[in-house]
This record gives structure tokens, C-alpha cells and sequence, in this order.
């Protein structure tokens, strides 16, 4: 069932077809996770500019924690102005997909 459901990931047809359940998808957050690379590191991996900020490490932690923070940046409950924007410009389906690539890096 995974197999087949990375395989309409890749493509591109499963975008359209689970609106009515959302289910994270790893394969379908590889183009979305593109942009948190340059803060949150290379996937599994940690801050990029230490010397900046310190950047959470997302590899790893639940799919669970890292969908409930993106809902808190999204409603302001979290604040921090540069997630509270890419949390913003995320859809339900997004964060679901994003949460469960990170939650099987390691
Ligand atoms: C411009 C840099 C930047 C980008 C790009 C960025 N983040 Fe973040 N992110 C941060 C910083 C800094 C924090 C810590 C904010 C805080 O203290 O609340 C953070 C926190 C988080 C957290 C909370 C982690 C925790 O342990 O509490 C999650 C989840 C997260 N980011 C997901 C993402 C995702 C998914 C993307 C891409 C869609 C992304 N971020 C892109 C800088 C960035």
C-alpha cells in the first residue's frame, strides 16, 4: 500500500486524490522541504548558521510534534515571525506531508 501510494506520489497524481483525508506523504514533501533546508540543515541534520540562531533539528522528532508546531506558528500561538510566515504559506496537506518526512529521518 505504501509502495503503491510513493509511487502516485512520484507521479504526481496523489496531490489531488486524498483531499478527503489528510495523510502525510514523505515522497510528496521532498519539493516542500526544499525551502526549510537552508535553516533547519540538511534533513536529519542540524542549524545551518549556528552563529545566527539556533535552528531546531527536525530529523527525527514526532510527525505529531512537528504538525502540532507549524498549526501553533500558523494560529500565533508560537511566535517567532520567519515560521510564524512559512507556516502561514503551508496547506493542511503540507504539513502533513512535511511532518511525516521528517518524522522518518533519523
Ligand atoms: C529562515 C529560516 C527558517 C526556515 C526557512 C524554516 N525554519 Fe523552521 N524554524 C526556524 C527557527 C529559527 C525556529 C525556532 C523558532 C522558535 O524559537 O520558535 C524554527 C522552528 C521550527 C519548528 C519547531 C521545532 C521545535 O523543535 O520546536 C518546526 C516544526 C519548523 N521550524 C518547521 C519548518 C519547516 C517544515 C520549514 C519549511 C517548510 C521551515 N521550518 C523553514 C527557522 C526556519
Amino acid at each position: 500500500m505504501k509502495k503503491i501510494f510513493a509511487l502516485l506520489a512520484l507521479a504526481g497524481v496523489a496531490n489531488l486524490s486524498v483531499a478527503a483525508e489528510v495523510v502525510g506523504n514523505a515522497a510528496n514533501a521532498r519539493a516542500k522541504v526544499e525551502m526549510c533546508i537552508g535553516c533547519h540543515g540538511i534533513p536529519g541534520y542540524k542549524a545551518t548558521f549556528p552563529e545566527v540562531y539556533q535552528v531546531p533539528k527536525l530529523g527525527g522528532q514526532s510527525a505529531k510534534y512537528i504538525e502540532s508546531a507549524l498549526k501553533a506558528y500558523q494560529k500565533g500561538e508560537r511566535k517567532h515571525p520567519t515560521m510564524q510566515g512559512i507556516a502561514a504559506s503551508l496547506t493542511e496537506q503540507d504539513i502533513a506531508d512535511v511532518a511525516a518526512y521528517y518524522s522518518q529521518q533519523k
